[in-house]
C-alpha cells in the first residue's frame, strides 16, 4: 500500500429526521447570519425549504437566500455568492441540494475570504485557499458524494473549462433519504451511476494489486448495481434509497481511496464534455466509460478481470484474463443500456457539431490512469461515442 494518514473532517448525520434532530446543535455553534444556498426550487416544492427555514428561525438566525445555483455550477455563480456572503457578513453557509449546490458553496466559502480571484489563485499561482466560511450540507440529490470531499467542479464559461477547484470540507452533512424521494427517477439513476463510476475510477488507479480498499470497493459496486436495479422496480422504496445514498457517500468519503491514487480519466473527459455541452454528469459518464475502457483493455486487464468475476459474477472457469477483461466491459455496456442510460452522444442529445477535438485537446490527463493517453487517442475515443 502507499503511505497514508487517515482522519475525516465531515461529521455525517444519516437517517430520516436527521435535520430536526441535529441541526439545532450544529447551528448553535455558528454566528447569526446564514446563507441558505439552493438550486432551482425543488426544495420549495417538496417541503425541505420550509422545514429548514423553520429550524433556522428557531435557532435565531437571520437567513439570506441564495438561489438559482444551476446544474454544472458556473464560476460566475460562485462570484455572485461570494459577493453576497461578503456584503451580508455571512457567518455560515447551509448548502441544500445535489452536487452542483454543494460544489458551488465549497468555493464560495473560500472566495468570500480570499482577495485574489480563486481561479487564478489555484490555476496560475498554484496555491490552495486556507481560510473558509464554515458550512453545512443538506443532501437532497445523491450520487456525486460531493458532501464528503473538498473538491468542487466549476464551469468557467469564458475559459470553456469545467475543472476541479479545491475548497472547504463541510463541517457536517445531513443525509436524510426521505429528502431524496422527490428526485426525478432519471436523476436517481444517473446519480447512482456516477457513484458506480467513482468506485470504478478509484479501483483502476494505483496500486493495481489486490488490496483491502479495492475489496471494500467491490462490495460498494455490487451494492450500487443491485440497488439501481431494485430502484427501477420500486422507485419510492426508502430502504433502497438509503443504500444508494450511503453508497454515494462511501465513494467519496476517503475510505475506498485509502492507500490509492485514483484513475479519474473518464471524469476529466466528461467534465470537458460538460464544459462544451452542459450535459448531465452521470449520463455523460455512461456514454464515455465503455468507449474509454476498451482503450485500456490491455493495460488494465488484471483489474478488469477481477471486476468481471467479483462484481459482475462472470464465471472465470476456462477463460483467459483477456477474455474476462473484455467480459467486464461487455457487462458494463449492457448494464448501461438495461438501466436506460444513453450509450452514444446522439442518445445523450448533445449537438452534432460539438467540437470533440477541442474537448480532447483541453481534457486534463491524469497520472493514475492505467493508460498514457495521447490527445489523438482521446479524440478517437470521443469519435467512437458518436
Ligand atoms: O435545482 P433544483 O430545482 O434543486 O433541481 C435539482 C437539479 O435540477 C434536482 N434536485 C435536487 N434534489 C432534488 C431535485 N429534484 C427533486 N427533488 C429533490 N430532492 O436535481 C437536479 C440535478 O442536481 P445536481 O446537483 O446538478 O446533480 P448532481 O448531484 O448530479 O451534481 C452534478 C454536479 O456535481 C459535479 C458534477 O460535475 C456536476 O457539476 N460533481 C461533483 C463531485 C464532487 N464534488 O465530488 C464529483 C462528481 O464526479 C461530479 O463531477
Ligand atoms: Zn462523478
Amino acid at each position: 500500500m502507499e503511505a497514508f494518514t487517515y482522519s475525516y473532517p465531515v461529521k455525517t448525520y444519516f437517517g430520516k429526521g436527521a435535520a430536526p434532530a441535529n441541526l439545532p446543535t450544529e447551528l448553535a455553534k455558528v454566528g447569526p447570519n446564514v446563507l441558505l444556498a439552493y438550486g432551482g426550487g425543488s426544495i420549495k416544492r417538496n417541503g425541505v425549504y420550509e422545514e429548514l427555514t423553520d429550524l433556522l428561525k428557531k435557532a435565531g438566525k437571520t437567513v439570506f437566500n441564495f438561489s438559482g445555483i444551476m446544474s454544472n455550477p458556473t464560476y460566475e455563480k460562485v462570484q455572485e455568492g461570494a459577493r453576497l456572503a461578503r456584503e451580508q457578513k455571512i457567518d455560515f453557509i447551509l448548502a441544500v441540494g445535489g452536487g452542483s449546490v454543494l460544489d458551488c458553496c465549497k468555493i464560495i466559502s473560500a472566495q468570500a475570504l480570499l482577495e485574489e480571484d480563486i481561479w487564478e489563485y489555484e490555476y496560475a499561482q498554484h496555491q490552495q485557499p486556507g481560510k473558509f466560511l464554515p458550512m453545512g450540507a443538506v443532501v437532497t440529490a445523491f450520487g456525486t458524494g460531493a458532501e464528503m470531499n473538498n473538491g468542487a467542479v466549476i464551469t468557467h464559461e469564458a475559459k470553456k473549462s469545467k475543472s476541479p477547484l479545491w475548497g472547504a470540507f463541510y463541517d457536517f452533512a445531513i443525509l436524510d433519504p426521505s429528502y431524496t424521494l422527490t428526485m426525478p427517477l432519471g436523476q436517481v439513476i444517473s446519480g447512482a451511476f456516477d457513484s458506480l463510476s467513482h468506485c470504478m475510477e478509484t479501483y483502476l488507479g494505483f496500486p493495481r494489486e489486490v488490496n483491502l480498499s479495492d475489496e471494500i470497493n467491490e462490495a460498494c459496486q455490487r451494492n450500487i448495481i443491485r440497488n439501481i436495479r431494485k430502484t427501477l422496480q420500486d422507485p419510492q422504496d426508502t430502504q433502497i434509497r438509503s443504500e444508494l445514498l450511503w453508497a454515494a457517500a462511501m465513494g467519496e468519503n476517503g475510505i475506498l481511496k485509502i492507500g490509492k491514487t485514483g484513475d479519474f480519466q473518464c471524469h476529466m473527459l466528461e467534465h470537458q464534455l460538460g464544459a462544451y455541452t452542459n450535459c448531465n454528469h452521470g449520463r455523460g459518464l455512461a456514454v464515455l466509460h465503455p468507449a474509454l475502457y476498451r482503450h485500456y483493455l490491455p493495460e488494465a486487464a488484471g483489474q478488469f478481470a477481477r471486476l468481471a468475476v467479483n462484481v459482475w459474477g462472470v464465471e472465470p472457469a476456462g477463460k483467459s484474463q483477456e477474455e474476462l477483461a473484455s467480459a467486464f466491459v461487455d457487462q458494463l455496456t449492457a448494464f448501461i443500456k438495461e438501466i436506460g442510460l444513453p450509450t452514444s452522444f446522439r442518445e445523450l442529445g448533445i449537438p452534432e457539431d460539438t467540437d470533440l477535438k477541442a474537448i480532447a485537446d483541453t481534457t486534463i490527463l491524469t497520472g493514475g490512469c492505467p493508460k498514457k493517453f495521447t490527445r489523438e487517442e482521446l479524440f478517437q475515443v470521443l469519435l467512437e461515442c458518436e
